[in-house]
């Protein structure tokens, strides 16, 4: 004959052990997501090996925010290049650049990543920044200095400008409709990443957007007057990654070729999640600092009177 009360207290018994159980197994490391960083962003870019290290959740979400505005060919890309394949063609300059910004991607790398290594690329002739779009008249001063230098060989000055039309040329292929003007699209910060000593090119378009009570109710001092930048989905494209090709640490080789991406921060990418300090998300900026060791900043100015007249100046 069963008694019920022995049942019960087993029930209990086993309730309990169930409990303790659970209360053991929650005391286990919560499973909080992995956190992405800039290193693995960098990493995804680079060659099959550095990316293969890079978990592979963390990799699949942030390669769902990459838009490239080249191709991203990882593998070998660089080798059939030299070997003579078409090199006029756009996609080409960016995975194989012209001889002097390999130069300087391979100074960069030499020094272990010291931003004196680009400095000395400089020719030290200092430029006063004139009025870029009556950009004086409303005290806007656009550059980290009044004064900006150009690099002494002259084919690195126009593959940056290079850079700046590639964008706004490509860039609505991906959604990002960007102007080059002094709200909009004017300048990129030249980094070497910390981890490989990679050159890279940080830009910021969509930098003054147009004060609006409604929707960007934010005032950004003197250079945001005069803003015809609507503040809209547009802003989630607004960071536009350029690296040079990562050479390899042992040969006078390369290990992967040269990238041009929209990194693409909409609100519910892992970009925005992990990548953007939350100060900033409004904005979606990403910092040049995270990405690495900030040289110079490279603005691309038009300082045309009436006809439009664009000159690289380097801060
Ligand atoms: C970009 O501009 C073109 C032409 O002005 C327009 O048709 C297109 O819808 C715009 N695209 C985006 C994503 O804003
Ligand atoms: C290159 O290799 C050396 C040792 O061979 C190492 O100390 C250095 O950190 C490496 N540099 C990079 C950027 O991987
Ligand atoms: C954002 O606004 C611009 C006008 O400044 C417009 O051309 C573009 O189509 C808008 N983009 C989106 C994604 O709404
Ligand atoms: C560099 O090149 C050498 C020789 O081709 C190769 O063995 C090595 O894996 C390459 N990669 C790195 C990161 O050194």
């Amino acid at each position: 004959m069963g008694n019920p009360n022995v049942s019960l207290r087993l029930g209990i018994l086993v309730s309990l052990s169930l409990t303790t159980c659970y209360c053991y197994s929650s005391q286990r490391p919560p499973l909080t997501p992995p956190k992405a960083t800039p290193s693995d962003l960098l990493s995804l870019l680079g060659s099959t090996s550095q990316s293969s290290k890079v978990n592979p959740l963390i990799s699949h979400q942030l390669q769902s925010c990459f838009r490239f505005l080249v191709p991203f060919t990882p593998t070998n890309h660089f080798q059939r290049a030299r070997r003579g394949l078409c090199v006029s063609d756009e996609n080409e300059l960016i995975w194989r650049p012209p001889q002097p910004v390999l130069d300087l991607a391979r100074l960069a790398f030499d020094s272990g990543g010291d931003p004196d290594a680009i400095h000395r690329a400089l020719d030290p002739t200092i430029l006063p920044v004139p009025d870029a779009e009556g950009s004086k008249e409303n005290r806007c001063q656009l550059t980290r200095t009044p004064y900006g230098r150009r690099f002494i060989s002259q084919e690195l000055n126009s593959y940056l400008e290079f850079l700046f039309k590639l964008i706004v040329a490509r860039g609505p292929a991906v959604g990002l409709n960007v102007s080059l003007n002094r709200y909009d699209l004017f300048h990129g910060h030249l980094f070497i990443a910390r981890d490989t000593a990679r050159l890279g090119i940080l830009f910021h378009a969509k930098e003054y957007p147009a004060y609006d009570k409604d929707v960007f109710p934010y005032n950004m001092g003197y250079c945001q007057i005069g803003s015809t930048v609507t503040y809209n989905d547009s802003m989630n494209l607004r960071n536009i990654l350029w690296l040079a090709p990562l050479p390899n640490n042992s040969t006078n080789d390369w290990e992967a070729p040269g990238v041009l991406v929209v990194l693409d921060a909409h609100p519910e990418g892992i970009i925005y999640r992990d990548i953007i300090p939350d100060y900033v998300n409004f904005v979606r900026t990403i910092y040049e600092d995270d990405l690495g060791n900030v040289a110079v900043d490279v603005n691309y100015l038009n300082i045309g009177n009436r006809v439009p007249s664009y000159q690289i100046f380097i801060c």
